[in-house]
């Protein structure tokens, strides 16, 4: 079956987080990781036939939502999941809390790799830890990892915990099986343990396979907590489900902890019932997804060959998330933010959300839309930005 992501559905007046939040009807949003295409149909029929009972009360998660998560896991990524490794929760945000509080002692120090998604420092803030950041390095139209950098964070003796970000946001990095290993030799040799927030992995570009933190090797899958949601691919972060994995049973109890002290553990009636129906029946539509996101990606990086060729666009290997860095124009990312929404009326993020001097200099640009309005963006970011 072919599907249409040309589709204009206007979400303006829908209590959108994305499209709401300014009051002036003439902004173009194009910031937070939410997409404007309808979810994948299988998913709204099963929420339809949900909907139709009529009765919203608590829910249980059933068997099948365990099958369709292993299944999904197995078939597609080559990751052999067990039954109990699995635990839910109501987002990735919440597993990131969790998880946090499970591994850590406040007054650890966690480390992440910036620029990296805002939630990462205040999770960590949170739990009463301390951000240690290992920059990436820019190389060329991408990023690499510093690992003598890396190694030396790890080594300080109060860092005890590694948020990894697998596909990263806003880097667009998806690591490669070597990197995820050689992080992992680096962690254990200094007895980090590694959570890592795979949230963007369905999100591929061509030429680019994702590899699960723990699925890179046996050492991998021991030092690690995954968590994971089709709620990025699927268009479904407001039905609000999330996964936790892990193999170690001790660490589980701990994390089953948090989620019970942190209020975590119940979950809405329609969340379980997206997660089965997209990992049972949504793989063609994201492959089709991930063919038009990459077709957005294609006439962006044209667009700004031929209208601001100054400005440097980062290669896209996995999200749906540009990083663009602006440091040609001589002005700060906020100023930049700034000038946008008040001059071009579009929204996007300012790099420094993702670490105030790794993100200085860059901009995020959301291309999860239709490609006539992703072109409308643009020609109002070039309006500004190319004077
Ligand atoms: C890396 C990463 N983790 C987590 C989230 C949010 O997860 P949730 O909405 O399930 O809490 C995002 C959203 O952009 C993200 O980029």
């Amino acid at each position: 079956m072919t599907y249409s992501f040309d589709k204009d559905t206007h979400r303006r007046g829908t209590n959108s987080y994305k499209w709401d939040i300014t009051a002036e009807s003439d902004v173009l949003p194009m910031w937070v990781a939410d997409m404007d295409f309808e979810t994948a149909p299988c998913i709204t029929e099963a929420l339809r036939r949900r909907v139709d009972h009529g009765i919203f009360g608590y829910t249980l998660v059933p068997e099948t939502y365990y099958e369709a998560v292993i299944s999904w896991f197995g078939r597609r990524h080559g990751w052999s999941i067990n039954r109990e490794w699995i635990l839910y929760t109501s987002g990735v945000v919440p597993a990131l809390s969790c998880a946090i509080k499970a591994l850590s002692m406040p007054g650890e120090r966690v480390l992440v790799q910036t620029p990296v998604y805002n939630c990462f420092f205040s999770s960590i803030r949170n739990q009463g830890c301390e951000v240690v950041e290992s920059p990436l390095i820019r190389q060329g139209d991408s990023y690499s990892i510093d690992f003598d950098d890396f190694e030396s964070k790890c080594s300080d003796e109060k860092t005890t915990l590694f948020l990894l970000c697998n596909p990263h946001n806003p880097a667009c990095r998806v690591w490669t099986k070597e990197e995820l290993t050689r992080m992992n030799d680096i962690c254990q040799r200094h007895h980090v343990r590694v959570i890592s927030d795979e949230i963007h992995c369905e999100l591929t570009m061509p030429g680019h396979t994702y590899t699960p933190f723990a699925a890179a090797s046996q050492a991998c899958l021991n030092n690690s907590v995954t968590l994971n949601s089709p709620s990025k691919s699927f268009n479904t972060a407001g039905l609000q489900i999330a996964n936790i994995i892990c193999n170690d049973a001790e660490t589980r109890r701990r994390i089953d902890r948090a989620i019970n002290i942190n209020e975590v553990c119940d979950v809405n009636p329609f969340g379980p019932i997206a997660l089965e129906a997209a990992y049972n029946e949504g793989e063609e539509w994201l492959e089709q997804l991930n063919a038009y996101i990459w077709g957005n990606y294609t006439e962006l990086k044209r667009f700004f060959a031929e209208r601001m060729p100054q400005l440097e666009v980062i290669r896209l290997e996995g999200t749906y998330l540009v990083w663009v860095d602006i440091t040609a124009l001589g002005i700060t990312s906020d100023e930049a933010t700034d000038k946008l929404l008040k001059e071009g009326r579009v929204l996007v993020n300012s790099g420094t959300m993702y670490g105030r001097q790794a993100g200085e200099g860059y901009l995020r640009i959301n291309i999860a839309c239709p490609r006539a309005r992703m072109m409308q963006g643009l020609e109002r970011i070039a309006r500004v930005l190319a004077r």
